[in-house]
């Protein structure tokens, strides 16, 4: 057979082949059609043994057809194999896989965390009126969570918050610990702000937001670990009515234009003067009710920055003046959504998650 008549048969057994396979459905026919086209009677396999018998010069043309052919051959039977595979397993899964018309599988919708909620409102609120978010750790050196902000060791005022110690050896007078409310933020954030121009401190207006950690017996109103939301605002000629300005603003944007806040006197180390800050119920406008008991909410503390604190902080107290506030980030949730209960939070019970 001469090389001419070799390439034309192969071309021909080729275009034969393709045809053929389309036909093939099922597993059976395959293997029958790759004896034929590709098994060793195959008029491809065959070409390569004639190959010999040509002239040395035709052999390079007949041996790449064939090898083109066979390649081609291969591929199809492949892709032919998958596609039989693939429609078997659509099959065994059963008609319905290509009912299009079924309704869709309904899937649970994800939702935000109450909690993630009113801190993103806060946010929202405190950033309108300037202030940054500034993020502070949550295991803190006792320096900065008591010293530095005026509780001298051994004060009495550290009682009021029971403190989770960590077991790290010699560290002395400075034992780390969990820190217990975010004031430790405003000197962190004091310091940071400052060290931009020491000589000449820039003002500050920052919020620290982040949970905080107390030895606490776990009841409804009290847990182990809770969101408190720092604020502090330090500048010239910062005073009081600043502060209350501020937590008036946050009442009325949270809970109505017509809530009202509430200055009582107080005492913090880190504050002077001090007060607790209450919001005007929400749901009896002061009169008295089952949320609130007396008419107001008691929502946090807040004062003007102690002069110590400014120094701490690299503030001239002769020159800067500031206030500062902080409340639980639960308790306006609470509030807000008529929770009882403090230790639904951290439970991940969806009944509870779902109705948010
Ligand atoms: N850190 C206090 C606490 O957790 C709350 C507080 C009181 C924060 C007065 C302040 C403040 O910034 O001025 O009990």
């Amino acid at each position: 057979m001469s090389a001419a008549t070799i390439l034309q048969e192969l071309e021909a057994v080729s275009k034969a082949a393709v045809d053929e396979l389309k036909r093939v459905t099922n597993e059976e026919a395959l293997l029958a059609w790759r004896t034929t086209y590709l098994g060793k009677n195959a008029v491809v396999v065959k070409a390569f043994s004639s190959l010999g018998a040509l002239p040395t010069d035709e052999r390079p043309l007949v041996g790449q057809g064939a090898n083109r052919v066979k390649a081609a051959l291969e591929s199809a039977y492949n892709e032919r194999a998958q596609a039989l595979k693939e429609s078997a397993l659509i099959q065994s899964l059963g008609a319905q896989a290509l009912d299009v018309t079924l309704p869709g599988r309904p899937r649970n919708r994800g939702r935000l965390h109450p909690d993630t909620l009113i801190l993103r409102e806060l946010l929202q609120i405190f950033g309108d009126m300037g202030f940054q978010v500034f993020q502070s750790r949550e295991v803190e050196t006792d320096e900065y969570n008591f010293q530095l902000l005026n509780f001298p060791l051994g004060h009495p005022a550290r009682d009021m918050q029971d403190t989770y110690f960590l077991d790290v050896p010699n560290r002395g007078d400075n034992p780390l610990v969990l820190r217990t409310h975010t004031s430790p933020g405003q000197i962190r954030a004091m310091r940071e702000i400052a060290s931009l121009n020491p000589s000449n401190p820039p003002p500050v207006r920052v919020i620290v937001p982040g949970m905080v950690f107390r030895y606490e017996q776990v009841d409804v109103r009290h847990e182990t670990q809770f969101d408190q939301l720092e604020g502090l605002a330090i500048g010239e000629g910062i005073t009081f009515s600043d502060l209350k300005g501020t937590l008036t603003d946050m009442a009325r944007r949270l809970f109505g234009p017509s809530a009202r806040a509430r200055f009582r006197a107080s005492y913090f180390p880190f504050t002077e003067p001090s007060a607790e800050f209450d919001i005007q119920c929400f749901q009896c406008h002061g009169k008295g009710c089952g949320v609130c008991g007396g008419g107001w909410l008691e929502i946090g503390g807040s004062g003007m920055v102690h002069p110590v604190v400014l120094a701490n902080g690299g503030y001239d107290p002769a020159r800067y003046t500031g206030f500062a506030f902080g409340f639980g980030v639960q308790r306006i949730a609470m509030l807000r959504y008529g929770i009882n209960d403090i230790r639904y939070f951290w439970e991940n019970d969806l009944r509870f998650l779902e109705q948010f």
